[in-house]
């Protein structure tokens, strides 16, 4: 097929409600359980992939910056996946670059695995479905098959590797949310989620999460349907507990949180208490999401502001509403 062509696209990062913890099958990165997420409209990662037939190797440059080891071989091994699908022998020149700082702990394997798997596709003059490209997606990174669709999206668990797709069951228009993020951390995770996922079965406790999740899921999205906030808020939490349950009594155990993780917990819990909109969920690592109704956003981000816990470590607060699906730019 005809090589050496060029395309760019766009992803967004995406916050789990109902959350992924562990794999029925690693390498294909079939989930253990069923998550509900929404997309982060000003989080994204813009990738430009160009296959070209006189390249002996694949070349990555993230932010503008040569990459070798680690990423450019996880990149390497998704290309792989994508020449595998579409028949392409070259190698390709990836430039991906996001928008938010990489050292803000904010996990870019979402946005990135999905922009780079729509980029690449494109660039290849592929048009394949939408679910098609969550399944190639998630084979990079298991959330970045919800970077794919708009708005709320559901990864359905599956059994195989055509099963396990995701799929949007609302429009980002449908519920005006917001996410602020109190960075707690810049840190680079100290075990990243493709390990820690490896290591969700050795808790007692994964058992237990996973029985429960489908019901979870049911429940948070009946809310997002009938834009129930207090419901959301109870189960969305609920399931980021039990999340770092599993994590903290994994052999080894993964602590992620850090003090100024849980007082800003405490301190979501007593707002919603005292009236407002507000609910937290944090993924692996010690950031605290703080999920809202956008009119409620700017009295949150207030009360964040005036938490006296930059002594903790709350260094910075990243804001985004509900984001739109990944697209191919000119
Ligand atoms: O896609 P991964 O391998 O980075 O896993 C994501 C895991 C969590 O962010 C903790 C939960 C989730 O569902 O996004």
């Amino acid at each position: 097929m005809a090589t050496d062509r060029q395309a760019t696209a766009r992803a967004h990062s995406n916050i789990a409600f109902i959350k992924y913890w562990g794999n029925v099958d690693d390498d294909l990165r079939l989930p253990a359980n069923p998550s509900i997420s929404m997309n982060l409209d000003a989080l994204y990662t813009e990738t430009t992939v160009t296959w070209d037939d006189s390249l002996s190797a694949d070349m990555l440059r993230l932010n503008d910056q040569p990459e070798s080891g680690g990423a450019l071989e996880r990149v390497s091994r998704h290309l792989d996946i994508v020449r595998q699908r579409l028949n392409i022998s070259a190698s390709a020149r990836v430039a991906s670059r996001n928008n938010f700082p990489m050292g803000a702990g904010i996990a870019s394997s979402a946005s990135a695995f999905a922009a780079l798997t729509l980029a690449a596709v494109t660039a290849g003059g592929a048009t394949l479905s939408e679910r098609e490209l969550t399944t190639l997606a998630r084979r990079g990174s298991g959330s970045a098959s919800r970077s794919i669709p708009a708005g709320f999206v559901q990864w359905e668990a599956g059994i195989d590797h055509e099963t396990s797709y995701a799929h949007s069951v609302a429009a980002p228009e449908h519920w005006d949310l917001t996410d602020i993020v109190a960075i707690v951390s810049a840190d680079h995770k100290a075990v990243g989620s493709t390990h820690g996922h490896t290591s969700a079965g050795t808790s007692d406790l994964q058992a237990g999460r996973l029985r429960g999740a489908s019901a979870r899921l049911e429940a948070v999205r009946q809310a997002i349907a009938s834009r129930d906030f207090r419901a959301f808020a109870e189960t969305v939490e609920h399931d980021s507990n039990l999340m770092h349950a599993v994590m903290m009594t994994s052999r080894p155990p993964l602590f992620y949180w850090h003090p100024a993780s849980l007082t800003l917990m405490g301190a979501v819990r007593q707002w919603r208490a005292e009236g407002l909109d507000v609910c937290y969920t944090l993924d692996a690592g010690p950031n605290v999401h703080c999920i809202c109704t956008t009119a409620h956003a700017p009295e949150v981000r207030r009360r964040l502001e005036a938490l006296d816990i930059a002594a903790e470590g709350m260094i910075d607060i990243l804001q985004a509403g509900v984001g739109g699906g990944a697209q191919v730019l000119d």
